[in-house]
């Protein structure tokens, strides 16, 4: 496996390891700041990649936050790996993740974050907003980067391969072609269609993002408002109800 480091917006850098077991990418950011943010922690399996990664940007032992989506491997996997090597890092979850998984989970106490609540790191803001089960899992919701207004999508606009980093193509045309691949697949039903689907996605819309960071894939950067809302028509026509 090979890691790459770029910069995608203003001292974010997106660490990229492609897994060919998955034939997928798997996506770190890290906002370099006064106390800086890691979203994501990768897979535990793949910490000694992803720790090399933050390594060529600033001393490990220096994060201060960890933040994540949802509570899968892939996102939050290696958190007690992060945690022992940075001494003053803490865990930061939703109100339900944190009852329902860090509080347990974590080897240190996470600190919860309401909906809409700013944490500001240094010169970055992350606004935290609560979307259960969008892309999945009770606990989901998403971190913003108001400064840079960069949005940390998480498993949304998922595109398989091993793509560029940081991309002004759109991506919906692919999106929605592995969309309908995967839903004749065996790893079909990844995003539930439910009643909060439509809404919480023109919600990030409406935060009106310039670059989306994207766990599995090529970065975008443009009108991520529209790449929101053709996500949202996409899902609708996909897998919305009939
Ligand atoms: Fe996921
Ligand atoms: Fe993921």
């Amino acid at each position: 496996m090979r890691t790459r480091v770029d910069e995608i917006a203003g001292d974010i850098f997106r660490i990229s390891t492609f897994n060919p077991d998955f034939g997928i990418q798997f996506n770190q950011f890290l906002v370099r700041d006064e106390q800086p943010f890691l979203m994501h922690t990768g897979m535990r399996r793949m910490f000694a990649a992803t720790l090399g990664g933050v390594r060529q940007v600033i001393d490990p032992a220096r994060l201060g936050w960890i933040g994540f989506s949802h509570f899968e491997p892939d996102e939050c996997g290696a958190l007690n790996d992060w945690l022992a090597v940075a001494p003053a890092a803490q865990a930061l979850g939703g109100v339900v993740g944190c009852a329902v998984m860090l509080n347990d989970f974590a080897d240190r106490p996470p600190r919860a974050l309401a909906h809409g609540e700013v944490l500001a790191i240094g010169t970055h803001r992350l606004r935290f907003l609560a979307t259960p089960h969008l892309p999945h899992g009770w606990d989901a919701g998403f971190f913003f980067e108001e400064t840079t207004r960069t949005l940390f999508c998480s498993d949304l606009v998922f595109q398989p391969g091993d793509p560029e980093p940081l991309t002004r193509a759109d991506p919906i045309p692919g999106v929605r072609a592995s969309i309908l691949a995967g839903q004749a697949g065996p790893l079909a039903h990844d995003i539930p269609y439910t009643p909060h689907t439509d809404a919480a996605l023109r919600s990030l819309a409406a935060l009106a993002p310039e670059t989306l960071a994207i766990m599995h894939g090529a970065s975008y950067q443009g009108n991520g408002a529209k790449v929101l809302r053709d996500l949202a028509d996409v899902l609708r026509e996909t897998i919305g109800p009939r």
